[in-house]
C-alpha cells in the first residue's frame, strides 16, 4: 500500500529518489543493438514473457519466483506500465530483431539522484543464453544511463553461484568490487552476492 506524502509524492517515489529522472522512465528510450531492440513492455507481450518467466532455471538466481500462469506475466506487465506512468525505475523488454519476440528484460532496480547512481538487473530466455545478447543489452543500457542521465556510478549484483551474470557485467566494463556476504535473503536462504560497478572516468 502506498501512502501519499504532503508533497504529493508517494513513499515509493521518495524511496527510489526518482523525480529528477521521472521523464526518462515515463518514456524509456528505445535502444538498439546489432541483434536486439530494447523497448517499453506492453500488454501484448505477456505470452512471450510467460515463456521464460515460467522457467525455473531462468528464475534460479533472480529475486522473483517462476510464474505459474500467463496471468502472472500479465500482472507483471501491468506493474511495469504503472512504473512507466509514474516515472519510476523500470525495465525494458528485450526484443530479438529476427523474430520480434520479447526474449528477456533489463532494467533499473533503483536510482539515486543525490549520488547519481543506479542498480541494473536482467534476465534472458534460456534458448538464447551464451550468444552475447545480454552483453549487447546491458551495454546499451549502461551507455544510456551514463549519457542520457549523466550518472556517475551503475551497480549490479549477482549470486556468486551465477558466474555467467558476473561475466556479462565484466564484458560490459563493470568491475568486481567485492563479495557481500549474506547480502540477500532469496528463496529460503541468505545469499552471498558479487558486487560489480561501472564508474564514470574510472
Ligand atoms: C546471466 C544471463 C543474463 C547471461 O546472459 P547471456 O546473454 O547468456 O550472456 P552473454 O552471452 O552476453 O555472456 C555470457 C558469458 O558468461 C559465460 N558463462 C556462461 N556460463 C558460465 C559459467 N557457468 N561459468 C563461467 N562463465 C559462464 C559465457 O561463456 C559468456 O562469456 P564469454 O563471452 O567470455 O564466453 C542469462 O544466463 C540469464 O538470463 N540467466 C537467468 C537470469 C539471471 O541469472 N539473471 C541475472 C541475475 S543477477
Amino acid at each position: 500500500m502506498q501512502k501519499k506524502s504532503l508533497s504529493g509524492l508517494s513513499v515509493l517515489d521518495l524511496l527510489y529518489d526518482s523525480p529528477p529522472y521521472a521523464s526518462y522512465f515515463r518514456r524509456l528510450p528505445v535502444l538498439e543493438t546489432r541483434d536486439l531492440i530494447l523497448r517499453p513492455l506492453n500488454k501484448a507481450d505477456a505470452d512471450d514473457l510467460f515463456a521464460w518467466q515460467s522457467d525455473a532455471e531462468v528464475a534460479r538466481y533472480v529475486l522473483w519466483q517462476p510464474h505459474q500462469s500467463v496471468a502472472e506475466s500479465r500482472e507483471y506487465v501491468r506493474g511495469m506500465r504503472s512504473l512507466y506512468r509514474r516515472g519510476l525505475p523500470s525495465s525494458w523488454g528485450i526484443v530479438k530483431r529476427s523474430s520480434g519476440r520479447v526474449v528477456g528484460s533489463v532494467g533499473v532496480m533503483w536510482i539515486s539522484a543525490e549520488n547519481r547512481s543506479a542498480e541494473v538487473g536482467y534476465s534472458l530466455a534460456r534458448p538464447y543464453w551464451n550468444r552475447g545478447y545480454m552483453t549487447q543489452a546491458l551495454s546499451a543500457v549502461l551507455r544510456s544511463l551514463f549519457e542520457d542521465l549523466d550518472l556517475n556510478r551503475v551497480e549490479g549484483q549477482c549470486d556468486i553461484r551465477n558466474p555467467a551474470s558476473g561475466r556479462v557485467m565484466e564484458k560490459c566494463g563493470m568491475r568486481l568490487e567485492g563479495v557481500l556476504r549474506g547480502r540477500i535473503f532469496n528463496k529460503g536462504e541468505f545469499i552471498d552476492t558479487a558486487l560489480y560497478a561501472a564508474v564514470r572516468n574510472r
